[in-house]
């Protein structure tokens, strides 16, 4: 069977890092065939800078890795340093990269890609901000039903939020490109954070990275050793949440994962709840369901999966 195509849209951040190693270390399952980047952990010129480095990282510099858009719709960019450091990247020491960015802006490759590519033939990632997806959607509509399905890490319902009281971060940085692709009629299913604060990286997981002796995996363990101290302090959890690899992993492994096919909306309007997922996880309205919302995974699953496909790297 061919490789599932996928565009790879992100914001690294460790752990969109470790989504795109898990990745590339599938090439049997898994075609990358462009990582967009967004501005959304960090501005637009570290992520850019960030995803060529775990592409060399990952022996990887053909990808085709492209910049997109430094804001989100309509307003100004929250960033996230105090997780991820002021590089985005913080932990391991990775070598400047010699590869180059494309040239074509990330909301045209993913246009062309969409156009030229068969219908229904190309998987949409998203670890960031949906600014990038919902910037495309809106220029080129025609593309929506040409989209295999998107697979998103953001949004939160029993979790409720970890940037605000409410709302999570890939969502809350763009509540209206959210919207915009939560309301396309897509095909959809979203890993939120009531998946993966199930997925912590506790000292033992984070011991077989590190004992994998390679590059990679001590990169990314050098990697979870920073960005796990935002977390642990802030909800006292033996681990940091690897939200983005949960986003690959399903595509690799959806029987680790179950969820519910619901109606979620995005909050666009009150400062109090802005970017909220108001996930209709009890069905109590006539809101048409448009997402599998995913809330359950086999965490020691997770792990065995992508330490085993991290020693290939
Ligand atoms: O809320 C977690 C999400 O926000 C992850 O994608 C992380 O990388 C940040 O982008
Ligand atoms: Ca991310």
């Amino acid at each position: 069977m061919a490789p599932r195509k996928i565009i790879i849209d992100t914001d690294p951040g460790q752990d969109d890092a470790v989504a795109i190693l898990l990745a590339l270390a599938s090439p049997v399952e898994l075609d990358v065939i462009g990582i967009t980047c967004v501005a959304g952990n960090v501005p637009l010129h570290l992520t850019t800078l960030n995803a060529r480095k775990v592409c060399e990282l990952a022996g990887r510099p053909d990808i085709s890795i492209f910049a997109g858009c430094d804001r989100p719709l309509g307003r100004d960019l929250v960033t996230a340093e105090h997780v991820h450091g002021k590089t985005g990247l913080d932990g391991p020491t990775l070598p400047e990269p010699r590869m180059t960015l494309q040239a074509q802006h990330a909301i045209d490759f993913l246009i062309e890609t969409l156009r030229v590519e068969p219908p229904g033939t190309v998987t949409i990632c998203p670890l960031g901000p949906l600014t990038n997806i919902a910037m495309a959607f809106e220029k080129a509509p025609d593309i929506i039903s040409r989209v295999q399905e998107i697979v998103l890490m953001g949004g939160a319902y029993f979790e409720v939020g970890n940037i605000t009281p409410a709302a999570e971060f890939n969502i809350f940085v763009d509540p209206q490109a959210a919207h915009i692709v939560f309301r396309s009629g897509v095909p959809l299913t979203v890993v939120p954070l009531d998946v993966t604060h199930k997925a912590l990286v506790t000292k033992a997981r984070n011991d077989a990275f590190r004992a994998l002796g390679t590059p990679v995996g001590i990169a990314v363990a050098q990697m979870t050793d920073f960005f796990e101290r935002f977390d642990k302090e802030k909800y006292g959890s033996p681990g940091a949440p690897l939200h983005d690899p949960c986003v690959t992993a399903f595509l690799l492994a959806p029987h680790l994962f179950s969820g519910r096919f619901i109606n979620v909306e995005i909050e666009t309007h009150s400062e109090l709840t802005m970017g909220m997922t108001v996930a209709d996880w009890w069905r109590v309205t006539s809101r048409p369901p448009n997402t599998l919302f995913l809330n359950q995974i086999d965490a020691d699953g997770f792990f065995d999966l992508l330490t085993e496909r991290l020693a290939k790297l």
